[in-house]
């Protein structure tokens, strides 16, 4: 009997329903032996506009039963910021405990990107955030809110059982085959003087159990001049909530754009969701002009996620193939269309 899943699919918003379409093309190229049920959710800007709902309990619990999740985009500039992003994206993320938001940074062959050529070594690692706690709780609030005297405190919530997972997971990840054995924790100790007082000790700990990883430590601020400057001296970057949103933007950049970037929400025991990191771009959505590579790159995660590394691998040498072929990796700029873009990953992927 063959294998089967169920992947939930929610399109989402803005250019999230062209980049599942081409993620999903390529899913159908590359399955091989094994079932894919689609499950789908309308779930984004029009389903709250229309019914004022942005994740009913009854999409949630289905979404527990899944085998993973893959997500286009969510946000929209005519819902007010924060609704979507909070009760949609980081609702998921954190009721179905997907405490990992596994960010790879590599440079595909042929692909030019922010990193100056005189930098040193290629970029080719991974960012480890922790992706369930940090500034993300919504903890704090507002005093006297709108008056001259208002305070706005939003809280940092680092406990200890969330950062050793995160740790644990990325020392695990170190020693897995392709890494380096080497895990950089990059925050502000220096300054965050409890929170990176914690992660510091954590790692410490950790690091005693796996005595063949190395461990390094990079404040957060000089992590962002390593990425252009000297990408290869990371492997495994381990790092909170925020920190770990802002510098995999710069990630995205020194991989060759937003265009290239996939992620995954990762609940190790749980159900996963992957998306490509870029967002909406509200500018390109109905044109045909986004590149998808980036959700492509989602689904092969997905896909090495629930156990098919031999499809995963297809996807992997389609986007390299891809790779090869485009202009550039900025939407609009790729001399070919989204479609095209998902169609020459087919051909690589299925080329042989
Ligand atoms: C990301 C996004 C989200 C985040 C937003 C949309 C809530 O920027 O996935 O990086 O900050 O995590
Ligand atoms: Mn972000």
């Amino acid at each position: 009997m063959s294998r089967g899943y169920r992947v939930g699919v929610i399109p989402g918003d803005g250019t999230g329903p062209e980049v599942v379409r081409e993620g999903l093309k390529v899913l159908e190229a590359v399955r091989e032996g094994f079932d894919v049920e689609l499950v789908a959710f309308d779930l984004g800007a029009e389903r709250y506009l229309r019914t004022g709902e942005v994740l009913p309990d009854e999409d949630l619990e289905t979404m527990r039963g899944l085998d993973a999740i893959f997500l286009g985009a969510v946000g929209d500039p005519r819902v007010r910021p924060g609704i979507l992003e909070r009760e949609l994206l980081l609702r998921i993320r954190f009721e179905l405990d997907q405490y990992v938001n596994l960010r790879p940074v590599v440079r595909y062959p042929g692909v030019r990107t922010l990193v100056p050529s005189h930098a040193e070594g290629d970029v080719n690692f991974v960012v480890v955030r922790e992706n369930s706690e940090g500034l993300y709780t919504g903890a704090g609030g507002f005093h006297r809110k709108g008056t001259p005297h208002e305070v706005a405190v939003q809280e940092s919530i680092n406990t200890r059982r969330g950062v050793e997972r995160i740790v644990r997971y990325a020392f695990e990840l170190a020693r897995a085959p392709g890494r380096r054995g080497k895990v950089t924790l990059v925050h502000k100790t220096n300054v965050l003087t409890f929170a990176g007082d914690l992660y510091q000790r954590v790692v410490d700990e950790v690091a005693r159990e796996y005595p063949a990883v190395e461990t390094d430590y990079v404040h957060v601020d000089a992590a962002c001049i390593y990425f252009l400057d000297q990408p290869s001296r990371f492997d495994v970057i381990v790092t909170d909530n925020m920190f770990g949103d802002i510098i995999t933007d710069l990630g995205a950049m020194i991989q060759g754009g937003m265009g290239i970037a996939a992620g995954g929400n990762i609940n190790p025991e749980g159900v996963s969701m992957f998306e490509p990191i870029g967002g909406t771009a509200p500018d390109h959505t109905g044109k045909d002009t986004i590149n998808p590579l980036a959700a492509i790159g989602a689904m092969g995660m997905l896909l090495e996620e629930i156990g098919e590394r031999a499809a995963a691998s297809r996807v992997d040498a389609g986007i390299r193939f891809a790779c090869s072929k485009l202009h550039s990796m900025r939407a609009g700029e790729m001399g070919y269309t989204t479609s095209e873009v998902g169609d020459l990953v087919v051909e690589g992927a299925t080329a042989s």
